[in-house]
């Protein structure tokens, strides 16, 4: 996948001025079936996160509250996207390197996955990933 396969979904939102409401169906506004949501939260200052990519995992990354970076990484070039809206998600798809940083105080950041948490489906070395696609685009 290249990082023109990763981009922004803004999620639906119904108005109201007691409070605004976002939902999200898996395959209907994203594009995968939802098996597993979680979230980071109490995120110290100053840290980053991530620093992988997946074999099969396609994500939602959505900043449910404050704000955060993800820098998108295909092994070709690398894309800054912030995320600071909780109707607003990025779309990661297999083989992407992500990093998140710049996390504000309180932020929190809620992940939408296509499967089950399953470590080997992780690339946690940047030489494996670069290698892993390298491979790819032999076959
Ligand atoms: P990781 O995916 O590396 O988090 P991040 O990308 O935010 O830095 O996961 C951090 C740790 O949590 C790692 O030891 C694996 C574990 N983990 C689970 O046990 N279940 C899960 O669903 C997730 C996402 C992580």
């Amino acid at each position: 996948m290249s990082l023109k396969d990763c981009y922004y979904i803004e999620l639906p939102k119904i108005h109201n001025t007691n409070g605004n409401l976002t939902f999200i169906e898996g395959l209907n506004h994203i594009p995968f079936e939802i098996k597993r949501i979680y979230h980071l939260f109490d995120v110290p200052g100053g840290s980053e996160r991530g620093g992988h990519a997946h074999k099969d995992l396609q994500q939602l990354i959505i900043a449910m509250s404050g704000s955060f970076d993800v820098i998108l990484d295909d092994g070709y070039q690398k894309k800054r996207f912030h995320l600071n809206r909780s109707y607003q998600g990025l779309y990661v798809r297999t083989l992407i390197w992500r990093e998140l940083d710049n996390f504000s105080s309180g932020s929190v950041c809620m992940v939408l996955a296509s499967n089950l948490y399953d470590e080997s489906d992780y690339y946690r070395n940047y030489d494996d990933f670069l290698r892993a696609l390298t491979q790819r685009s032999k076959t």
